[in-house]
C-alpha cells in the first residue's frame, strides 16, 4: 500500500479562478459554468465588460457566484485589475469577443477586462465564440495567432448551430467542457504532454441474432476515467469504445461493438500510442453462429446456444507490445491478486489495476472504486474514492 500521490489528491477544489466575460450571446450559458465551477468548490472572482450586461446580468452572476462582479463602474484607486489577477491561480476569458481578443493581443487597456488581462502574469484561457465569418477574418485568426504564441491557451470554437441563424464555427463549448480546459490548466502535472494513450473502454455485444446480443453491466466510467486523467496531464487520447455513451470531450473516439472490432480497432491504432489502457469489459465468448434473422421460437423447446473463444486481446498485443506501456484491468470475485499477478505475467502487462467486483460501491457502473495496481515486480498500490481522483493518481504512479 502506498501513500505516493497524496499531494495531488484534491487537486480541483478550492482553486481560484478570475472569470472575464465580454460581450457576444454565448454569454448566456455563463451562469451555468459559474455553477460549475462552485459545484467543484472552487472560488470565482468575475469581471464583465459594459457590453457583456447586454447579455447577462450581473445580479444574476453575483447571486450564483456569492460574490460582487466587478464591471467598469469599480475600476478607481481600488486598481481591481491587479488585485484580481495576483488573487487568481488562473484567467479564463469566456466568451471573447473578437473586439476584445483585438485588444488583448494588440496590449490595449480601455477598461476593466483587457487591463486586467495585460497586468496578468498567470495562465490564460481564452474560449473566443463569433460569428464564423468574424472568426475566419484574418484579423482575429492574427490575434489568436500571437495569443497563442505568447503562451495564451485558446480553445477554439467548435462547429454547430449559431445564434445569427446558421451552423458553423463559432460555439463556445458548454460550461462542462469549458470546466473540463480549466482543469486540464490547472492539473498540478503536465507530465503526459507529447504522450499517446490508446484506451479502450466500456461493454463489448456479440450479437446473436440482429436484436439480442450477449454483453455485461459495463459503463465506461473506469476507461473514462483513466482517459479523463492522462488528458488533464496533457496527452492526447483516443478512445476505442464498446456499445455505451461516453464523456467523450477532447478525445477522438472509435466507436466498435464486439470484441473482434475491437481487437481491429486496438491494432489498426497500436502504432500510435505510447501507452495502451486495456480497461473494456470485452467478452471472452461471441455466438458460434450469428443468426442473420431473428431467432424465432415458434415450434422450439430449449434454445442452445454454442459459444467460441474472442481473441484475448491484452494478451495478443502484449505479444508484440516492445516498448509501448500496457495496462490492463482484472474484474475479479475471488483470489483476488493471485489471478492478477498470474494474468499480468501471462499477458506480458507493464501494470494490472484489479478492482473486486463483488465489493460494495465499487466496480460496474459505480462512480467510485478500490482498486490494487500491481507492477511486474509485484509491487502492490491500493486506490480508493471517485474512479476520476484514483484514475488520476494510478497514472502518477505509471510515469513515475
Ligand atoms: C446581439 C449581438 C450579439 C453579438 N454577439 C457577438 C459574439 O457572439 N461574438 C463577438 O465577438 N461579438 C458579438 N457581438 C458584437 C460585440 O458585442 C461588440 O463587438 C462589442 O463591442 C464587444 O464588446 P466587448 O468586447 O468589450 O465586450 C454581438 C453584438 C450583438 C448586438
Amino acid at each position: 500500500m502506498n501513500n505516493l500521490n497524496q499531494q495531488n489528491k484534491n487537486w480541483k477544489s478550492k482553486r481560484k479562478i478570475l472569470l472575464g466575460i465580454s460581450g457576444g450571446i454565448a454569454a448566456y450559458k455563463i451562469p451555468y459554468l459559474v455553477r460549475e465551477i462552485r459545484k467543484l468548490n472552487c472560488e470565482v472572482e468575475i469581471i464583465m465588460t459594459d457590453s457583456a450586461k447586454n447579455f447577462v446580468t450581473p445580479m444574476t452572476l453575483s447571486t450564483l457566484s456569492g460574490r460582487k462582479v466587478f464591471t467598469d463602474s469599480d475600476f478607481d484607486f481600488t486598481i481591481p485589475h491587479v488585485n484580481l489577477t495576483q488573487w487568481a491561480e488562473i484567467f479564463v476569458v469566456a466568451p471573447c469577443t473578437a473586439n476584445t481578443l483585438g485588444k488583448f493581443a494588440n496590449g490595449i487597456s480601455d477598461n476593466l477586462l483587457t487591463s486586467a488581462f495585460t497586468a496578468a502574469n498567470i495562465p490564460v484561457i481564452v474560449f473566443p465564440a463569433m460569428n464564423e465569418n468574424m472568426f475566419d477574418n484574418p484579423s482575429t485568426q492574427k490575434n489568436l495567432e500571437i495569443l497563442s504564441k505568447r503562451g495564451v491557451t485558446v480553445v477554439n470554437p467548435s462547429y454547430g448551430d449559431l445564434a445569427c441563424g446558421i451552423s458553423g464555427r463559432g460555439r463556445m463549448p458548454e460550461p462542462d467542457e469549458i470546466m473540463k480546459e480549466v482543469l486540464r490548466v490547472l492539473s498540478p502535472v503536465h507530465d503526459m504532454a507529447g504522450k499517446k494513450v490508446l484506451i479502450t473502454a466500456g461493454p463489448t455485444h456479440e450479437y446473436i441474432d440482429p436484436v439480442r446480443y450477449i454483453s455485461n453491466p459495463s459503463s465506461g466510467k473506469m476507461g473514462v476515467a483513466m482517459a479523463r486523467s492522462a488528458w488533464y496531464r496533457g496527452a492526447e487520447i483516443k478512445i476505442i469504445a464498446g456499445s455505451v455513451e461516453i464523456d467523450s470531450y477532447g478525445f477522438e473516439v472509435i466507436k466498435v461493438k464486439s470484441a473482434l472490432e475491437m481487437f481491429e480497432a486496438v491494432k489498426n491504432n497500436f502504432e500510435w500510442a505510447d501507452y495502451i489502457v486495456m480497461a473494456a469489459a470485452v467478452g471472452d465468448y461471441r455466438a458460434k453462429e450469428f443468426h442473420a434473422h431473428k431467432i424465432k421460437r415458434e415450434g422450439k423447446g430449449d434454445f442452445i446456444l454454442e459459444l467460441t473463444q474472442n481473441p484475448d486481446i491484452a494478451a495478443e498485443i502484449g505479444k508484440i507490445k516492445n516498448d509501448k506501456i500496457l495496462i490492463g484491468f482484472a474484474a475479479e470475485t475471488q483470489n483476488l491478486i493471485e489471478n492478477a499477478v498470474s494474468k499480468l505475467e501471462r499477458k506480458n502487462l507493464d501494470y494490472i489495476l484489479v478492482n473486486d467486483v463483488l465489493a460494495e460501491n465499487s466496480g460496474f457502473q459505480s462512480d467510485f472504486n478500490t482498486l490494487r495496481l500491481i507492477d511486474r515486480d509485484k509491487n502492490e498500490f491500493l486506490f480508493s474514492g471517485l474512479k476520476e481522483d484514483i484514475a488520476f493518481e494510478v497514472l502518477g504512479n505509471v510515469i513515475r
